[in-house]
């Protein structure tokens, strides 16, 4: 039974997986490159718009069980500190250089029967595990954002991973409450491959003019119950980032329909890069112009 887990990257996707761990009394080492960022997210585990505090207020824990969920918590810029950790999952940036220099620093420190998961969105595992040596305990790990509170986590077998590390995780996950799923690796897994050709589809349909951009958003909304429509959910991944997703399916797959279309392109290069991340860089979203 895993017990001491750490996650490497304490951004978006760090802390709430930290969280969702802490919770369920993991002893969890969250791994950042400065004590500043991960001060930052320690405070954001705590305090911040899906943190600890949010569960205080709503009722659903005590003051005095954040504080001890908090205890279970430890932040370090040091990967030497991973000798002792059962599994270890990264939540760096979808760059893949970062990853697969990271995924060479956990394999150095980690025991030898310790799982290592990474939570990208959709390069292939294979490919980022490409140096790890002994390949049966990699696996992927996909949580959704936010994750303490989305139930999915998309499990990514690759040939080599093993049935015993499938099954660790598949454990891991129950015990956090969440549901996974498993799938076979390939880019874009089934998630991600499902939610872009669906938004670049629906990009295409603006294009042609067929209806407008609150519209398509309020027909996808009451007409199939979805959360969010296209043009909101886009604004929420980030614009950059769902332009670089469908580069990168594109140069993957060769399949065209993945392909960014222009009209992304043009609201990217001007500046607008979505608003429902934290993004200083960012004009806004598809809202906040009238040009495209
Ligand atoms: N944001 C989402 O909605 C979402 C959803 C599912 C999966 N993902 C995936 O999760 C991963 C992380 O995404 P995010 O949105 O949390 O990114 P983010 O940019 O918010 O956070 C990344 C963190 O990694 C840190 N980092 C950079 N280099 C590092 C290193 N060498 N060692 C340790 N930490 C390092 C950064 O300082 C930063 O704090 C990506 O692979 C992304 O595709 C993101």
């Amino acid at each position: 039974m895993v017990k001491k887990v750490a996650v490497i990257g304490s951004g978006i996707m760090g802390q709430g997986i930290s969280q969702v761990f802490i919770k369920q009394g993991f002893d969890t080492l969250l791994i950042d490159i400065s004590d500043e960022i991960l001060e930052n997210a320690k405070n954001s585990i705590a305090d911040g718009k899906y943190g600890l505090a949010r569960l205080v207020q709503k009722g659903t824990i005590t003051e005095e069980q954040k504080k001890v969920y908090m205890k279970n918590l430890s932040i370090s810029t040091d990967y030497g500190k991973l000798s002792d950790r059962e599994f270890v999952i990264e939540a760096v940036p979808e760059i893949m250089n970062l990853k697969l220099k990271v995924m060479e620093s956990i394999e150095k420190n980690i025991p030898e029967t310790s799982i290592i998961a990474s939570n990208t969105s959709g390069i292939m595992i294979s490919e980022i595990g490409i140096n790890i040596k002994n390949k049966s305990r990699l696996i992927g790990m996909h949580w959704f954002n936010p994750a303490p509170v989305m139930k999915l986590i998309e499990l990514v077998k690759t040939p080599f991973t093993s049935e015993e590390t499938i099954n660790a995780v598949i454990a891991l996950a129950n015990e956090m409450g969440k549901e996974p799923v498993v799938v076979k690796d390939y880019p874009g897994f089934f998630t991600t491959n499902f939610v872009h050709s669906w938004l670049v589809e629906s990009l295409r349909l603006y294009e042609k003019g067929i209806a407008g951009k609150e519209d398509i958003d309020k027909m996808v909304k009451l007409g199939f119950g979805f959360p969010m429509g296209p043009f909101e959910l886009m604004d929420t991944i980030g614009l950059d980032t769902m332009k670089e997703i469908g580069d990168y399916l594109y140069s993957e797959t060769g399949d065209e329909r993945m392909m960014p279309p222009p009209i992304l392109k043009e609201m990217v290069y001007a500046g607008y890069k979505g608003n429902a991340k934290i993004k200083m860089n960012s004009k806004g979203g598809w809202y906040d112009t009238d040009k495209l």
